[in-house]
């Protein structure tokens, strides 16, 4: 018998802070050995030349998930994770989404039921929390982190999903008390809407105008808000997709100060901009994301804040809606702006992009590119126990990248749902050319090598944030509030 099921040999090996040749000896879907001359295995892979990485783990992405109108994303949990993991992805962690009226428990239940068939790579999910009733909030939602679902996300626009201050503060109580961490779409709703109504009373309904129509502002005084409602109770949040260097600063303050806050941006800030949606007819409603496309300044700034480590976090915020009836025109062939369903397609693109534009010309070293593909998330969320790097007793997740590889990206080499992509056309140099899972390869040869529903739940731990010290607002603190103890 072998020593190894499988052993990796000759690959350029790297973490979130080191860069080595070496073997990886895998048994059992587990590293179990990192080194040279390992000894024997049944298989061998000759990565001479390439890097050797852990797996991607996309961690906010809109997978089989209906938005709060009731339209259902274009990827399900099938091609969702098929075109992850040709993206160089071992693990996604999508939305459950709760919409008014429904229980959380109910809605695990369906994403448990969406996913568990039909995904190829491992997964978690992240409640999206609309109605925080109580119950929700003391017993649905204690309960769901008990079961491996330590982050949730709350919106602070969108008529059918916002929370108002005071429910933040309830929700923020739930997640200090249990450990969880709260992801937050930080825009301010009445500057959106006041920009909306007048941009389309004006005459101004073209796609182009969405932009517009999400003023930086709006970011900017939602994610001052959120840190300081969230700073008051002393509990970690995440903010999601910021597009503003404003919007950065802030963040980056806070964390000077060590407050518990987190930062994350998508590729659709760095690598586009609004310019991008000046089209004719429809087309710039396929750029239609919230927040918006900036311009070509904010993209250098986002990019700074990426390599100075602002931002933690770099997701795809993969939001497939088709430009037809189904998606982007569900509300007809040439709707106003506010009618367009927001969301980009980039699941697979995620990690290219960034290691062609980030690792391979110099922006970020290879140890940050691996940091940002998989190590900090998984610290974040709670799965550094299996998954996030190479490190012997963790699953044998790996993207094997040759840099040799280069491509020019369409949307029909991809694998998603979708008929575009908005990085059409770039090109890209380097790849994940193979892919394992727990030890086994899902892609190799350009091909999918596992059946649906290979994937399993990754139930996660609590939020980490040793080191990042907070502190009790005065008002709440026993010890100088005349004694009130509000159980915080
Ligand atoms: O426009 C976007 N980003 N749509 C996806 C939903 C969200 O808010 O992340
Ligand atoms: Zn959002
Ligand atoms: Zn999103």
């Amino acid at each position: 018998m072998s020593d190894f099921d499988l052993k990796i040999v000759n690959g350029t090996v790297a973490s979130a802070s080191e860069t080595y040749t070496a073997d990886i000896g895998i048994k059992d879907g587990l590293i179990a050995a990192i080194g040279r001359r390992l000894g024997s295995a049944d298989d061998v892979i000759d990565a001479a030349g390439q890097y050797v990485l852990p797996g991607g783990i996309e961690a906010h992405c809109h997978i089989e998930q209906e938005s709060s109108s009731g339209l259902m994303t274009a990827d399900d949990y099938y091609s969702g994770s098929v075109s992850a993991a040709f993206g160089g992805n071992t693990c996604i962690v999508p939305f459950a989404a709760q919409h008014r009226g429904q229980s959380l428990a109910k809605v695990l239940e369906t994403y448990h039921g969406r996913a568990g068939p039909k995904s190829v790579i491992d997964y978690s999910f992240h409640l999206i929390i609309s109605d925080p009733t109580d119950d929700v909030l003391h017993n649905e939602l204690p309960q769901a982190i008990e079961d491996g679902i330590t982050s949730f996300k709350i919106y602070m626009t969108y008529d059918r999903l916002i929370v108002d201050d005071g429910q933040m503060l309830d929700i923020f109580t739930v997640a200090k008390k249990h450990g969880a961490l709260t992801m937050i779409h930080a825009e301010n709703n009445a500057m959106i809407k006041w920009m909306s109504d007048k941009l389309v009373t004006s005459g101004h309904g073209e796609p182009k105008y969405h932009a517009l129509s999400h003023p930086r502002a709006a970011e900017s005084e939602a994610i001052n808000r959120a840190i300081a409602l969230a700073g008051f109770i002393d509990t970690p949040i995440l903010i999601v997709h910021v597009s503003s260097a404003a919007g950065a600063r802030i963040i980056a303050e806070a964390r000077y100060e060590g407050r518990k806050v987190f930062g994350e941006t998508c590729p659709q800030y760095m690598f586009l901009n609004m310019e991008q949606m000046d089209l004719p007819g429809m087309q710039g409603a396929q750029l239609c994301c919230s927040p918006p496309l900036r311009d070509r300044a904010s993209q250098e700034e986002i990019w700074r804040c990426l390599q100075n480590g602002t931002f933690q976090v770099y997701s795809s915020d993969h939001a497939p809606y088709r430009f037809d009836s189904s998606g982007k025109l569900s509300a007809g062939p040439t709707p106003e702006f506010p009618k367009i369903a927001n969301g980009l397609p980039g699941i697979e693109m995620r990690l290219p992009l960034l290691f062609s534009e980030g690792f391979m010309k110099g922006r970020i070293s290879l140890n940050h590119f691996v940091s940002l593909a998989a190590t900090n998330v998984s610290r974040i969320y709670g799965m550094d126990h299996c998954k996030g790097s190479i490190t012997e007793g963790k699953d044998a997740d790996i993207a094997i990248w040759d840099p040799e590889v280069t491509r020019v990206v369409k949307a029909t080499d991809l694998h998603d749902n979708m008929e575009y992509t908005p990085y059409e056309g770039m090109e890209i140099i380097g790849w994940p050319i193979t892919v394992l899972q727990r030890g086994k390869a899902i892609v190799a040869n350009n091909e999918l090598q596992v059946e649906r529903g290979v994937g399993q739940f990754v139930p996660r731990r609590k939020i980490d944030c040793t080191g990042m010290p907070g502190r009790l607002a005065p008002e709440l603190d026993p010890a100088v509030n005349f004694g009130v103890d509000l159980g915080l």
